[in-house]
């Protein structure tokens, strides 16, 4: 039965990740205008934006130089497909703007999706052709860490490490495996991070010497964890990781959907580790939110293997996947538009800076009250963590602190995501240190309030 109730914004739509009955109580806020940081609902209620619509509006809200590319587009075609032998010019010029800018990580093409999972996907099913054009066909497992984020579907989600999200779906796939992520608050093995780096870093080894590194295709990590909670690995971890998949012949992918284009003040945040993956994942942030795309970049060896002097028009070296939507005209003209102004408004930088001053004052609020059990964070990506003060465990997830204090800051026109107790921090790049200053002071209101 649908429509059982009388709430129009909860009685058709089947919310993602959301419990029905808890909406239809607290009926969804209806976005309807956004400018720069700042969002309106449809009571003409500002908000400043907090999680940058899902990790992703980088740019801010309603710019006008990514509406005008998009504009610009639709009056000329809105889609065609770059399947079969047609292709259209943003797509090419996004591909080369791509490439330029992963140059340092070196990556030389760019193949196209709609989104963070689908770009993930394509990585996975690249990764295994690779193999197979090889001559190496029984590398074909994925290595991914416990509380990493890579998506939905089937394939993306097999390397989730987010319990909650897996455990409806179960069986997942066969040949996806988890290791020890090196995060520091709540380890059981040490509390120095450089330490937690190597330890990690063999157990990872050490997996791949169980499964049998030939049967393994690749390795995907994020550069700083997201949905799992904001998890900065040590400094160390990401170069350990890299030589070892050198030592066993493995492929890295490096996850990059929230950390690609600046939010780990860097612009990509492999960078920020000094690592060079074999294969990155973009989405989200490729081009602000403004219209759906994912990309999957590879570098020469990868490539190379796809690439190939037989000129028949179906050869077993073309790589056996592709989506309607893949290079999709106004997405890659929104992305073209988006990205010059992270390159011209130096976000990167913007989102490095501000995201400094944010951590310090948070840590700030976090020496004044002991619910705050930790504050952690690169760039503009930082996670608050909540505990019970009197037994240092998380607080009984019934108590709703969480909740409480995301919807008071709400309330007060701030928005952050709380997943349980932990709350996610993510705005746009272009966040000034007087809005830092106005969500922090609400962010403590909200604590003292609700401890
Ligand atoms: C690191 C990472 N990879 C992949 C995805 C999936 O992206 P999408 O939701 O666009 O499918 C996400 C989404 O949050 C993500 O954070």
């Amino acid at each position: 039965m649908t429509n059982q109730g009388n709430n129009r914004l909860s009685d058709s739509i089947l919310y993602p990740f959301a419990n029905a009955g808890h909406l239809a109580r607290n009926p969804p806020v209806v976005i309807e205008s956004g400018e720069g940081v700042y969002l309106t609902d449809s009571t003409g209620k500002r908000y400043i934006d907090g999680q940058a619509g899902l990790w992703n509006v980088n740019v801010g809200h309603g710019r006008p130089e990514v509406k005008e590319a998009i504009k610009a587009q639709l009056d000329r075609i809105s889609y065609y497909t770059i399947f079969g032998g047609t292709t259209n010019m943003p797509s090419v010029e996004l591909a080369e703007l791509l490439c330029r800018l992963t140059e340092p990580e070196g990556m030389v093409r760019a193949f196209f999706s709609s989104g963070g999972s689908e770009a993930v996907e394509a990585a996975f099913k690249l990764v295994r052709q690779y193999w197979r054009l090889r001559g190496e066909a029984t590398r074909t497992k994925i290595i991914s860490l416990k509380r990493g984020y890579h998506g939905v579907t089937l394939g993306a989600l097999s390397a989730n490490g987010i319990t909650p999200n897996r455990e409806y779906f179960e069986p997942l796939l066969p040949g996806f495996v988890q290791v020890e992520t090196p995060h520091l608050y709540g380890n059981p093995y040490t509390d120095d991070h450089e330490e937690l780096g190597r330890i990690c870093a063999d157990m990872l080894e050490r997996e791949i010497q169980y499964q049998g590194p030939n049967t393994v295709a690749a390795f995907i990590a994020e550069p700083v964890q997201g949905a799992g909670g904001v998890i900065v690995p040590p400094p160390n971890y990401w170069p350990r990781v890299r030589e070892i998949c050198d030592r066993y012949d493995i492929l890295l992918i490096a996850d990059e959907v929230v950390t690609g284009f600046g939010r780990l003040g860097t612009m990509m945040g492999s960078r920020h580790w000094g690592v060079k993956p074999d294969i990155m994942t973009f989405a989200k942030g490729i081009n602000s939110g403004y219209v759906p795309l994912g990309a999957t970049m590879m570098n020469a060896k990868v490539a190379e293997v796809f690439l190939t002097s037989d000129t028949a028009q179906f050869s077993p070296k073309a790589f056996a996947h592709g989506n309607t939507y893949a290079g999709h005209p106004l997405a890659c003209a929104a992305a073209l538009a988006s990205l010059k102004i992270v390159e011209d408004e130096k976000l990167s930088e913007n989102a490095g800076r501000v995201g400094a001053y944010f951590l310090q004052r948070l840590k700030d609020v976090q020496s004044r009250n002991k619910i705050i059990a930790d504050v952690r964070g690169q760039g503009l990506m930082i996670g608050v963590e909540l505990a019970n003060p009197e037994t240092g465990q998380p607080f009984d997830i019934s108590l709703g602190v969480g909740s409480r204090i995301s919807d008071h800051c709400r309330e007060k026109g701030v928005i952050i995501r709380n997943l349980a107790d932990i709350f996610i921090i993510s705005p746009p790049f272009i966040l000034e240190t007087g809005h830092v200053d106005e969500m922090v002071e609400t962010f403590e209101e909200a604590v003292v309030s609700s401890a």
